[in-house]
């Protein structure tokens, strides 16, 4: 049985002690930030890490993030910090931004996937600070789910995949911004972006310049290639009906829709609340307003896990403009879709 804290009205210091206990022993505990909620371990430990590995059933070539609470932590965890990097950080740290940095000895191999870099984020959720502070350990954590499937952003649907196999659960109610954060990493001189977030290329180029976007963000990697950041590489944020993404003007995406429909009465749709009344079926799950981002990124994985309830024969979804926190979004839905676009 995993624990569980309701941290909902804030935190409780008997609790976070007790929490802060529990990570210190190699225990793992899945704990919000504003992205999407994380199962944490102590960076440092060889053994943590591996049970954050076993309860995700993650791959071992896919690196984990490690999460720190304060600015002076950065530099035992990391080498040399360039003149780019330094700006990334003065500027977006705290917040929904991952640094890839060159990694100093005491990280374990383990929590890189033995790259030579690790990823560093700075979260401002309160509570995620907190635990880090109270624990005084830097901690590795991926998103809180199965490898492959939606993120998890609030503790309900956590724990219907994680119950058991972490040592406690802490509930604060649903992530903030719903996606992950930001991966960045600065290749020769130049930033470029290898997971969009919600900190978008704009938001970046406003303090440091000309920043690239990975090809790979939209791209299917094929078998062998290699890659920036592995977790391109796998299948990734997908419920187990199968998906395919919709895309056009608003008019050609009821088309295509309807006339899926037409052909069969089992699809499930994810689609805009504007288009509700147009589309003909009671299997429709309104994923926000068209333009609002940010209530769509807020809800997605929430509702691709309701969508699967359903047992559809499909789940068709609506897509989005590739602009601002859109970017992120439909880099995470073509993942869902496994790369099957209409
Ligand atoms: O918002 C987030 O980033 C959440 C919360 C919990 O902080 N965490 C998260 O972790 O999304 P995860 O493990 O699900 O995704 C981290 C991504 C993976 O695609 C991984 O391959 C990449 O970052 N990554 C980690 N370390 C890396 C490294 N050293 N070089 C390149 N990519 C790296
Ligand atoms: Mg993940």
């Amino acid at each position: 049985m995993s624990k569980y804290f309701n941290w909902k009205n804030g935190t409780n210091q008997t609790e976070l002690e007790e929490i802060a206990k529990i990570l210190q022993n190699d225990g793992i505990v899945v704990f919000p930030t504003e992205t999407v909620y994380g199962i944490g371990g102590n960076a440092l430990s060889e053994n943590a890490i591996k049970n954050i590995y076993k309860a995700k059933g993650r791959e071992l070539d896919n690196p984990l993030i490690v999460h720190i609470a304060e600015k002076e932590m950065i530099k035992d965890l990391v080498q040399d910090i360039n003149e780019i990097e330094q700006k990334i950080i003065d500027k977006f740290m705290p917040g929904p931004i991952t640094l890839i940095l060159p990694k100093k000895e005491i990280v374990p191999d383990i929590v890189t996937a033995n790259l030579d870099t690790v990823g560093i984020r700075m979260p401002i959720n309160e509570v995620a600070r907190k635990i880090i502070e109270q624990t005084k350990l830097p901690i590795a954590a991926p998103s809180a789910n199965i490898s492959g499937k939606p993120s998890g952003t609030n503790i309900d649907d956590i724990r219907e995949e994680l119950e058991g196999r972490v040592d406690a659960f802490i509930d604060i109610g649903n992530c903030e911004i719903g996606v992950e954060s930001t991966v960045v990493k600065v290749i020769g001189n130049t930033p470029t972006i290898l997971r969009p977030g919600k900190i978008t290329k704009e938001d970046l180029e406003k303090t440091i310049g000309v920043v690239n976007l990975s090809k790979k963000i939209f791209e299917k990697v094929k078998i062998g290639e290699k890659v920036e950041s592995p977790g391109m590489k796998y299948k990734h944020y997908a419920p187990n009906t199968k998906c395919i993404l919709v895309c056009g003007t608003d008019e050609e995406q009821i088309e295509k829709i309807n006339k899926m429909i037409e052909k069969d009465n089992n699809i499930c749709v994810l689609g805009f609340k504007e288009h509700k009344e147009k589309i003909n079926t009671e299997q429709y799950i309104e994923i926000g307003s068209k333009n609002n981002f940010s209530e769509i990124s807020k809800n997605i994985f929430t509702l691709l896990r309701k969508a699967d309830n359903y047992k559809a024969s499909l789940i068709l979804i609506e897509g989005i403009e590739k602009n601002g926190l859109g970017l992120a979004i439909m880099n995470r839905l073509i993942r869902t879709c496994e790369y099957n676009i209409i």
